[in-house]
C-alpha cells in the first residue's frame, strides 16, 4: 500500500448510519415492551484514548439508540471495545466473556458485542467464533461508523455477524457522541499509524496514517467548547508527523497555533509525540502557548541505541538525550513522560543500564514501564535471542523503581507553590474531597463539593503524597 494515499471524507455515509438509528430504535422499543423497562447497554473499553473516544462514539449511538448507559455488564447490550497491544489486553478480553456468558444464560435478550483493536485480528476473531459463538457481533476499527447498521443486522438475524476491514481510506465522523467527561474530550486529529517500530501490532490493526482536515478539527473543538469542553486532548499515534498526507502544507505546530486562537478553550493536551519528528518549531509553539498544557509524553521505549535500531524507532540514546534537555532547558516547567519496553528481543544488561542512565538524566516525571509482549505477524516476534523471563524480571524491577524514584523527586518540587487545577471528579476515598489535575498531569486532591467539577481553581500545593498532592483552594 502507497505511504500517502487519498483520504475521503465522507458525509453521505453519516446520513445513511443516522437512518439506521431511526430504524434500529423500534428493536430497542420492542425489547422495552417485552421487558416492562428500559433496556440498558454496556460499553466496555481496553486500550488507549484512541479507544476511550471511539467508545464515546460507540455510547452516542446507543444512547440515541434508546439504551440507558450502564457501567454494569449485567446488561442487554453488553460492547467490549478491544485492545491487542500486548498480550495480557487480549487474556482479559476472553476472561471476561466467560462471566458474560453467565448473563447471557440468564437474560435470553442479551446481545454481546466486540470491536476494536483485537477484531482486526483473524486469529482472534476466528478463536471467538469457536470458543465464545455466542457473541452476535463482531466489527474492527475501520468500520465503527457501521455501528448502527451491523446493529440492525444482529436484531434481525440469528447468527454472529462479522463485519471486519483490512483497511479504509475514509474517515466518517459526525454521528452523535456521549462524552464521559462534560468538560474534557478526545479529539481524533489522525487515525492509523505508518512507523511500524517493530515490536507494535497497532499499524496492523488501526491501517495507514490519515490526517483529518484542519477545519474539520477546528470546527469540532469548536462545538466541544460551545458545549462547556474547556480542555481538548488532541490524539493520533504519531501527532508530530500530522498533515503529512494531506494535500496541503500543514504541520502539528500550524495545527496547535489554530487550535489556540479557539476562544474559551483553556487547555490543549496532545498525545503521542514521536521523538523522531518532534521539531524545534513544535517547541517554540508549547513555549509560547497560555494554554498548551506543560506535560510531554515522549516515548522512549530504550535507551540503547542498539536497541532502538532493532525497534526501527529512528533515533539514537543521544538524540533522544539532546531533545528532552532542550525542552528541560527552554520549557522547565513541563512535565516529560514516557513509556519504556523491558525484555525487547535481544537486550542485555548493557542496554538495560543504558535505559537506565537516560531515566536518571532526564528524570522523567512518569513513565509507564512494559514487559515486551511478544504480537505475532510483527517483525520483532521472529527475532532470534528473545530475552528469558528471569532477566526481564529482575530488569523491569530495576527500571520501575528508578522511575518511580525520579517521579517522587519531580512530583515534590511543586511543594507549597499554587497551581490551577481543573477539578475532574469527587475523590473516590473521602466524599468531602474533590480531585483534580494541574496543567503538568500531577493529581490534586482537596475540599471542593460536586458543584466544582468542570471548574479550573487555583490550589495550593500543601502536601506532596508520593505522585499526588493533597491542598487547598486560593482565592484569586
Ligand atoms: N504511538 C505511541 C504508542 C502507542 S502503544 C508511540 O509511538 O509512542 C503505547 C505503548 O505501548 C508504547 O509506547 C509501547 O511502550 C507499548 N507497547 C507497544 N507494543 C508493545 C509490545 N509489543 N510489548 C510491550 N509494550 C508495547
Ligand atoms: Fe506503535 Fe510505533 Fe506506531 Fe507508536 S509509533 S503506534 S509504537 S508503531
Ligand atoms: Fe490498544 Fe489499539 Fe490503542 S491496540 S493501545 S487500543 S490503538
Amino acid at each position: 500500500m502507497p505511504e500517502k494515499f487519498e483520504t475521503v471524507t465522507d458525509k453521505e455515509e453519516v446520513q445513511r448510519q443516522l437512518a439506521f438509528i431511526e430504524s434500529g430504535r423500534q428493536f430497542v422499543d420492542n425489547l422495552k415492551t417485552k421487558l416492562g423497562r428500559t433496556p440498558k447497554a454496556c460499553v466496555t473499553t481496553f486500550g488507549c484514548q484512541m479507544n476511550a473516544r471511539d467508545s464515546e462514539k460507540i455510547i452516542g449511538i446507543l444512547s440515541n439508540l434508546g439504551y440507558e448507559i450502564t457501567e454494569n455488564e449485567d446488561a442487554d447490550f453488553v460492547l467490549f471495545n478491544t485492545c491487542t497491544v500486548r498480550d495480557n489486553a487480549n487474556q482479559k478480553v476472553y476472561g471476561r466473556l466467560g462471566t458474560l456468558h453467565g448473563y447471557k444464560k440468564k437474560n435470553p435478550d442479551m446481545k454481546i458485542a466486540l470491536c476494536g483493536c483485537m477484531m482486526q485480528e483473524e486469529t482472534a476473531v476466528d478463536k471467538v467464533l469457536k470458543s465464545y459463538s455466542f457473541v452476535d457481533l463482531i466489527f474492527g476499527t475501520h468500520n465503527l461508523y457501521k455501528f448502527p447498521e451491523l446493529f440492525v443486522q444482529m436484531m434481525t438475524r440469528d447468527i454472529t455477524i462479522v463485519d471486519v476491514w483490512e483497511s479504509t481510506n475514509k474517515i466518517v465522523e459526525d454521528l452523535p457522541i456521549v462524552r464521559k467527561y462534560p468538560f474534557k474530550s478526545g479529539v481524533n486529529i489522525m487515525f492509523g499509524c505508518n512507523n511500524f517500530c517493530t515490536y507494535c501490532i497497532v499499524p496492523y490493526v488501526r491501517g495507514r496514517e490519515r490526517s483529518r482536515e484542519p477545519e474539520e478539527i477546528i470546527c469540532e473543538i469548536e462545538k466541544l467548547v460551545k458545549d462547556g469542553v474547556k480542555e481538548v486532548m488532541l490524539l493520533g499515534q504519531n501527532v508530530n508527523s500530522y498533515g503529512k498526507n494531506l494535500d496541503r502544507d500543514i504541520s502539528f505546530p500550524d495545527l496547535l497555533r489554530m487550535v489556540e486562537q479557539i476562544e474559551g478553550l483553556e487547555r490543549i493536551r496532545f498525545m503521542t509525540s514521536h521523538p523522531k519528528d518532534l521539531s524545534d518549531e513544535l517547541i517554540a509553539v508549547m513555549k509560547d502557548s497560555k494554554k498548551i498544557c506543560r506535560h510531554l509524553h515522549l516515548p522512549l521505549q530504550s535507551g540503547s541505541t542498539r536497541i532502538l535500531k532493532a525497534m526501527n524507532r529512528h533515533y539514537t540514546k543521544e538524540s533522544y538525550l539532546e531533545l528532552a534537555l532542550k525542552i528541560r532547558r527552554e520549557i522547565p516547567d513541563m512535565a516529560i513522560t514516557t513509556d519504556i519496553i523491558v525484555g525487547f528481543p535481544g537486550e542485555t544488561r548493557e542496554d538495560i543500564d543504558d535505559t537506565l542512565d537516560v531515566i536518571r538524566q532526564v528524570q522523567f516525571d512518569n513513565a509507564f514501564t512494559f514487559i515486551y509482549s511478544k504480537r505475532t505477524g510483527t517483525p520483532a516476534a521472529i527475532m532470534e535471542n528473545q530475552v528469558a523471563k528471569e532477566d526481564i524480571k529482575v530488569w523491569f524491577d530495576e527500571v520501575l523503581s528508578l522511575v518511580q524514584e525520579c517521579a517522587r523527586t519531580q512530583t515534590a518540587k511543586f511543594n507549597g507553590m499554587v497551581a490551577d487545577v481543573l477539578i475532574e471528579g469527587m475523590n473516590e476515598q473521602d466524599a468531602n474531597l474533590v480531585t483534580g489535575r494541574m496543567s503538568n498531569n500531577t493529581l490534586v486532591h482537596f475540599p471542593g463539593t460536586a458543584d466544582m467539577i468542570g471548574q479550573i481553581v487555583n490550589v495550593k500545593l500543601e502536601e506532596c503524597k508520593g505522585f499526588y498532592y493533597l491542598g487547598s483552594v486560593v482565592n484569586g
